[in-house]
């Protein structure tokens, strides 16, 4: 793959010299956007703007109105499988082409940077946007994010690694702060956009909308300069997230380049004043003009040397490719022998998804897909006249309720069936961005469905659609299932694949699967206040968890069955020092062409400082056909064997032995090898909690400081979301009104889907009141946004003190 992140050489030497040729309040235009998807230009100066949109998994390229919310319509794209199917490949070059294939749209509908992947950890199951995630380890997450990187950016777009940093929970998503402590921001947060900046050289990243540790992300000089530039190394623009805004000029101070979308000149007085004051430089403003221009430059040389793909063809190849991931990325869960099936005799597919295909999730990621295969046409088409097919709904796809009569009909359909496939998940509506879901449950006549269905019938095979874990207390009750997570536009026919062996099933889980929500550490402390979020489980996420406390998953971090056997042969660990090559061979031992992922995890067995029991450090997927041998080579680094140690702020290697374990998931450890390592490294102590939540104490410890105390929602300020003013009488009857000029700017469409709406309900519901400003086009200025927020908080304070009489 060539990788064309570089940058036309002397680019940044030319942007430097328009910057310095431009006057102030064109440069003031260029540090934010001109409209909601595209950047200014300064023409005379030969700079022309360009368009930014979604992404991750398909484009989402508006022609009409615009919004973040997946209200409008948007251009035909090929909808891929969503992140956290991709994850589940732990296939780098197939992740290459997905986003060679993504870049390909984009530079075709002449976009200049698709935002996306996005990369940040799911630290809990119930995190809305965690299908638009890639795992719960930072090492997976980081090499598949720059895998999809390199594919993009070498058909000449730009890719964005989002959401800078710490971004794990949809509740309160704009104005959350979030407490963590450095080790675990470094090793679990950070290492992943780490590995994407370094390994991919991303054009762009995108500010998150929280605070960290009561900083907001896109003011912080640290995260956004510190680290990721002056560490790191990148030397691409930052953007901030839609309306993520907070103070213009610390932002641009801190290192953020780029304000999207167009506040329509909103922030200008703040930061000439900010200027004029010396709290901001001109130099720091030409350095973020400079970085604009710069793209711009780039954007403009990568479209002037390259032809756009034939529409037609592309839309047919990338179609076929989403199959080829889809199958890649489904992941069999359980398996008696049930699978494959038999192309032929009478099977029942029951569940509406194989009609309404449930493919991927809600808000700005919402990809309009060319074409959609259905499990229900795709096998009947399989089967052709050798078989047949009996479908039942079972259930309303888009709600999850089932009506008695529904159920009844599946299970008529079932009766003297050879085969069951059942296909159940969650509705659209239970996952989205902009909020998180409230159980891990799946709807309760998927349930029913279930429990009729194998009560009834021995070869049951169920097909989820999800884009997260749920909750099977039912596991154990079918001969099968698989999960297609969500699979894009061509998950029903590549679950057909799946299901009859034409395919095998390539999935791996890139995230624990838990028997219960309540097990993992983090469910004490997610969603639950609104202003602040304490990660006081640390390292803890994920199979970090479950395997340092021996609380077992209901499926582990890695696990994915096959449809052939291997067989594991000697491992072998060469190198010295840190330096060093783990060599497996693998030979596939059945009767079919399969793939299998070997995962290396390091676990050292004596530390000063607490560890979790294993971490995944590399691994390699391996395709074999029948009887063929070949060798898994994965290379173990200095950073392979590190911790953070936050009094040097440096990655440090305490000498002694290191064990390395060669695993197919998690749990399934084949083989150890032991490592020892010289290394005059000292690492300070770091304080740990005792068990997987921290007390008030130990959080502190690990803080290195009081815990902060959470912000008051009362008196109102600029991060004050329009929700929160129900708590005041005059709050109420101002967001009243403004609900009523919002609902006036939404499309009447009465055929809006439900979630939808509810993605937009709570865009608005969450929106702070600063954006008040930004998106008035110059109706609302700050000062008299000041002025409002002074009466809503006077009249707010003298009710409450009356009420106190
Ligand atoms: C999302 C981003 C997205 C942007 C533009 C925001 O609400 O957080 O991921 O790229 O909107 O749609």
């Amino acid at each position: 793959m060539t990788v064309s992140t570089d940058h036309t050489p002397g680019v940044s030497e030319q942007a430097a010299r328009i910057v310095a040729a431009l006057p102030r309040a064109d440069k003031l235009r260029l540090v934010s956007g001109a409209d909601f998807w595209n950047t200014e230009a300064a023409e005379g100066h030969g700079v022309s703007p360009f368009m930014l949109t979604d992404g991750p998994h398909g484009l989402r390229k508006q022609n009409g109105a615009g919004d973040h919310a997946g209200l409008h319509d948007s251009v035909p794209a090929t909808c891929f499988p969503t992140a956290s199917a991709l994850g589940s490949t732990w296939d780098v070059p197939l992740l290459e082409e997905v986003g060679a294939a993504l870049g390909r749209e984009s530079r075709t509908e002449e976009v200049g940077v698709l935002l996306g992947p996005g990369l940040n950890i799911k630290r809990h199951p119930a995190g809305g946007r965690n299908f638009e995630y890639l795992s719960e380890d930072p090492l997976l997450s980081g090499r598949m994010a720059a895998a999809l990187v390199r594919g993009i950016q070498s058909e000449g777009v730009g890719a964005c690694l989002k959401h800078f940093a710490a971004n794990n929970q949809e509740s309160d998503r704009m104005r959350i702060d979030t407490i963590v402590d450095e080790r675990t921001l470094r090793e679990i947060y950070l290492t992943g956009f780490e590995i994407a900046v370094r390994e991919a050289e991303p054009w762009t990243v995108m500010c998150a909308y929280n605070l960290i540790n009561g900083e907001h992300a896109g003011e912080s000089r640290r995260l956004l300069t510190e680290v990721l530039r002056d560490e790191w190394g990148f030397d691409g623009l930052v953007m901030t997230d839609w309306i993520a805004t907070h103070d213009r000029p610390a932002g641009i101070r801190a290192g953020l380049d780029l304000e999207m979308p167009s506040s329509t000149g909103a922030w200008d007085a703040r930061t000439v004043a900010a200027l004029r004051a010396g709290d901001l430089t001109e130099a720091e403003l030409d350095v973020a003009c400079g970085r604009v221009v710069t793209l711009a430059l780039k954007v403009a040389a990568e479209r002037a040397s390259r032809v756009p793909a034939d529409r037609v063809a592309m839309h047919d190849d990338h179609h076929a490719l989403a199959r080829r991931v889809a199958a890649a990325a489904a992941t069999l869960l359980s398996n008696d022998g049930t699978l494959p099936l038999a192309p032929r005799g009478r099977i029942a597919l029951i569940g509406a998804f194989a009609e309404s295909p449930r493919h991927q999730g809600g808000g700005s990621s919402l990809v309009n897909a060319t074409r959609m295969d259905t499990a229900l046409a795709t096998m009947r088409a399989r089967l052709g006249t050798d078989g047949e097919v009996v479908y039942a709904p079972g259930y309303d796809a888009a709600t999850g309720e089932a009506t008695d009569e529904q159920i009844a009909k599946a299970l008529e359909a079932a009766e003297g069936a050879d085969a069951v496939v059942l296909m159940v998940g969650l509705p659209t509506s239970f996952e989205s961005e902009g909020y998180d879901r409230t159980h891990l449950d799946l709807p309760a006549s998927h349930e029913r469905l279930i429990q009729a269905i194998t009560a009834q019938h021995d070869r049951v095979a169920v097909a989820l659609s999800h884009g997260a874990p749920v909750h099977m207390p039912w596991a154990d009750a079918p001969q099968a299932i698989v999960t297609g997570h969500l699979g894009g536009q061509a998950a029903g026919g590549a679950l057909v694949d799946v299901l009859f062996g034409d395919a095998e099933p390539g999935g791996r889980l890139a995230e624990s699967y838990p028997v219960h929500v309540r097990d993992v550490p983090s469910d004490r402390n997610f969603a639950h206040a609104p202003t602040q979020v304490q990660y006081r489980e640390g390292l803890y996420v994920g199979y970090r968890f479950h395997d340092t406390f021996g609380v077992p998953a209901l499926f582990p971090f890695g696990h994915g069955l096959s449809y052939t056997t291997y067989e594991i042969g000697e491992a072998k660990v060469t190198g010295r020092g840190t330096s060093r090559t783990v060599t497996v061979p693998v030979t596939n031992t059945g009767d079919r062409a399969g793939s299998t992922v070997v995962q290396v995890y390091v676990h050292d067995p004596v530390s000063s400082v607490l560890r979790p029991e294993q971490e995944l450090k590399g691994f390699a997927k391996v395709h074999l056909r029948p009887g063929e041998s070949a060798d898994a080579v994965v290379a173990l680094d200095a950073r392979s064997f590190a911790v953070y140690d936050v009094d040097s702020a440096a990655w440090k290697v305490e000498a002694g032995e290191f064990e390395v374990r060669i695993g197919l998931s998690s749990t399934r450890i084949v083989a150890t090898k032991s490592v020892r390592l010289t290394s005059g490294d000292v690492v300070a102590p770091s304080p740990a909690p005792a068990s997987a939540v921290a007390t008030d104490a130990e959080f502190a410890a690990m803080l290195g400081r009081p815990i902060p105390a959470p912000r008051r929602l009362f008196p109102f300020h600029y991060d004050s979301t329009i929700g929160d003013l129900k708590t005041t009488w005059m709050g109420r009857r101002f967001a009243g009104a403004l609900g009523g000029v919002m609902a006036k700017a939404m499309p009447t469409d009465q055929d809006m889907p439900d979630e939808v709406r509810e993605t937009m309900t709570s865009f608005i519901v969450n929106m702070p009141l600063r954006a008040l400003a930004m998106m008035s086009e110059g109706r609302l200025s700050f000062a008299s946004l000041d002025r409002l927020i002074r009466i809503l908080n006077a009249t707010g304070l003298s009710a409450r003190r009356a009420a106190r009489k």
